[in-house]
């Protein structure tokens, strides 16, 4: 890997503004297989130590004023604007996204840092008008504290500003616990908050095993919040080993997301939708359309066109001028890919795609016609580039399939018809609903799930509001 700031690369964890290294683990590239460098496995004594050193820091941080914490913030974001393709590259190379895709998510993680650098300046708190005379009460905004960030390897820059910029903007401090999958675009970041200035032990980056690390956290009674992205197992996992401390909680979790088209459909722009909704990191994002329900009236054009535009997917490494699609994250990830599609033939599925002859480590972009909710894909994330096509008769039907499943982030619908989007739109039972659109993230808009896909949201005014406790002031005898 070729940077212009080698130093942005790092094998450490950064605790207390110290970078320790020691080469336990490997983390390798996934277009290849080989090691890209080699990181420490920290333990939990390190991430006690990491924990002393936020809680140390918050002293300090939680009363610079609202101004200094933006400034700072706006400091990181142009750091990162400044060495987006170091990032970029560094992202590539350890989580495998075509370099064009991981360009766009250095961009999108920075925007929450300048968002949240903006907000920082507009956590007011409220006057309460008091019931009793002589008395005011002040509706006060505090930072909750410590906080666990725990983070996926499917966005390792954004995922990470998401949780991160908002927290710092309130006044809380952080332990980070990347993927160690990908932890080299976090410390990357660690680099950039220390040149811009934000002091030793408010971000403090742990690499490792999730194991040692996670338990420690989330037993600590100093963490006062946890945020964590991943999966609906290991999120209620974790939600289970902070309930004796009572953390606050942020879990942004699996989905199920379906994606309909309608014969009223602008039959374009809703195949355009499903190639950006599905095939965005290979398939691997959580909001990523898994079920795509087409209306019968349209059902044969949308799946002929889908099929023409997936024929012509380019797949190949990250690094490659022109790769749509790179290698998938780890051999499980190919091993879950494999089983949904085996199972959708067994149960009557058609391969409308060519069958393509790939590497180790690539999945086979692939359109299945004739899905149905027997289907193992029908009931779990594929998080890969499979589209299955489920056809549909009626507006019931569909909504019946979309809302049949207990995840509830995104969901996607395409229709020209004015009072359908209004019915449909409120009938999904998801956090968040694309209408003639297969995007739903952006750092202006709140970001989460309902049921099994998680509590809180990210982005957004709601955000900021995650790292926040008010406190009520009665002032008497006045
Ligand atoms: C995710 O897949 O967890 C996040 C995707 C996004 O922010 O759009």
């Amino acid at each position: 890997m070729k940077l212009d700031d080698p130093d942005l690369f790092r094998q450490a964890a950064l605790i207390g503004g110290q970078w320790i290294s020691r080469p336990d683990m490997e983390v390798t590239d996934p277009a290849t297989g080989e090691a890209l460098g080699h990181i420490p496995d920290c333990s939990a004594a390190e991430t006690t130590e990491a924990i002393a050193a936020a809680e140390e820091a918050l002293k300090d941080w939680r009363t610079r004023t609202h101004a200094e914490r933006a400034d700072l913030l706006m400091r990181w974001y142009q750091l990162m604007l400044d060495h987006a393709e170091d990032l970029a590259r560094i992202l590539t190379a350890e989580q495998g996204k075509p370099l064009q895709e991981a360009r766009g998510e250095i961009l999108y993680g920075a925007s929450f840092v300048r968002w949240f650098a903006e907000e920082a300046r507009r956590i007011n708190g409220a006057i309460i008008p008091s019931p009793v005379p002589g008395k005011k009460i002040f509706a006060m905004k505090e930072p909750v504290g410590v906080c666990a960030i725990i983070t996926p390897w499917n966005f390792p820059n954004a995922m990470i500003t998401r949780k991160v910029a908002p927290g710092l903007a309130a006044g809380c401090t952080m332990v980070i616990k990347p993927s160690d999958f990908t932890p080299c675009s976090a410390l990357a970041l660690g680099v950039l908050a220390e040149r811009a200035g934000i002091p030793k032990g408010v971000i403090n980056i742990l690499t490792g095993r999730p194991e040692a690390i996670g338990s420690t956290l989330t037993g600590s009674a100093v963490v006062r919040k946890l945020s964590f992205t991943g999966s609906t197992r290991v999120g209620a996992m974790l939600a289970e080993q902070c309930a004796p401390t009572l953390k606050k909680l942020s879990l942004e979790l699996g989905g199920n997301a379906p994606f309909i088209v309608f014969d009223d459909a602008d039959l374009e722009a809703a195949v355009e939708g499903a190639m950006a909704s599905k095939f965005r990191n290979g398939g691997q994002t959580c909001v990523c359309a898994n079920r795509l329900l087409v209306q019968s009236g349209i059902h044969d054009a949308f799946v002929a066109a889908l099929t023409a535009r997936v024929d012509a997917l380019r797949v190949g490494p990250g690094t490659e001028d022109g790769v749509e699609i790179g290698p998938m994250i780890n051999n499980a990830a190919i091993d879950k890919i494999t089983a949904h599609v085996a199972d959708a033939f067994a149960k009557g599925a058609t391969r409308m795609t060519r069958s393509r002859d790939l590497p180790a480590g690539y999945a086979d972009p692939v359109v299945l016609a004739g899905a149905d909710t027997g289907m193992l894909l029908a009931d779990e994330e594929t998080f890969g580039p499979v589209a299955p096509i489920f056809r549909f008769e009626t507006e019931e039907e569909a909504l019946r399939i979309a809302n049949g499943t207990p995840y509830g982030l995104a969901a996607y619908f395409y229709t020209t018809d004015m009072a359908r989007a209004f019915r449909v739109g409120e009938a999904l039972e998801f956090g968040l609903v694309g209408l003639n659109t297969g995007a739903v993230s952006h750092e202006v808009s709140p970001f989460g799930g309902v049921k099994a896909s998680g509590l809180g949201r990210e982005g957004a005014r709601e955000g900021i509001e995650e790292y926040l406790e008010t406190k009520a002031l009665h002032f008497g005898g006045i």
